[in-house]
């Protein structure tokens, strides 16, 4: 599977958000956008309105780190969100999230936390388009790479041979590969793309 490149904006200048942007548009397949509500993960970024102010022609990946995720679809959807990640911790009824995201046109994403086991996602599997293992804890960038989301990657892979699998936190030119080589076919970054002065190079050493 070709490797898919999100840059995450975590951990760009958010006061010059649309020219960071413009730095990796070129070289990047998506952009990842992370909502996070200061109760679901202990740290507050950004909502939906400042998600409407981003201007890319890339598909906004949009990670939401937040409770009750079900309130806030449309609101998303409205704002530009082509892909819309929940989180299994955070959901009562994840299977009708997982298709109200699909009814309004957006790709459903459904993400695990590393002391989540992955096989919880064996029944939702079929209603999900694109898995996000989480291999730091949410709530911040610039964390290490935990080795154990690879288990759950090769098991994903195994149990959905087609599936969209990204991984997100710590990733770098080394944990790339080994998440690549147990079947992730999206990689998430944001500090080792946003502190580098080359990002064409660094995205491409993603790859
Ligand atoms: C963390 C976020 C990540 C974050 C990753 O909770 O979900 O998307 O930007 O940052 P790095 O790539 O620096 O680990
Ligand atoms: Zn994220």
């Amino acid at each position: 599977m070709r490797i898919k490149v999100s840059s995450s904006i975590l951990s760009a200048d958010f006061g010059r958000l649309n020219e960071e942007i413009a730095t990796v548009e070129k070289y990047s397949d998506y952009i990842h956008v992370d909502v996070m509500d200061g109760h679901f993960v202990p740290n507050i970024t950004i909502g939906a309105c400042v998600v409407w102010g981003i201007k890319t022609r890339l598909p906004l990946d949009v990670h939401l780190m937040i409770d009750n995720p079900e309130k806030y679809l449309e609101e998303f959807k409205e704002a530009g969100a082509k892909i819309l990640t929940v989180h299994f911790e955070a959901c009562k009824n994840l299977k009708e999230v997982l298709k109200r995201i699909k009814e309004l046109g957006m790709k459903a994403g459904v993400s695990i936390k590393p002391k989540t086991n992955v096989e919880v996602l064996k029944p939702i599997l079929p209603y999900a388009d694109w898995v996000l293992v989480m291999s730091v804890e949410p709530g911040f960038g610039g964390q290490q790479f935990m080795e154990s989301s690879l288990e759950k990657i090769k098991w994903l892979r195994k149990n959905a041979p087609k599936l969209d699998i990204a991984v997100d936190g710590g990733i770098n030119e080394k944990t790339a590969k080994l998440c690549a080589k147990a079947g992730a076919n999206v990689l998430v970054a944001g500090s080792y793309i946003f502190k580098s002065q080359n990002r064409k190079k660094t995205i491409e050493s993603l790859r």
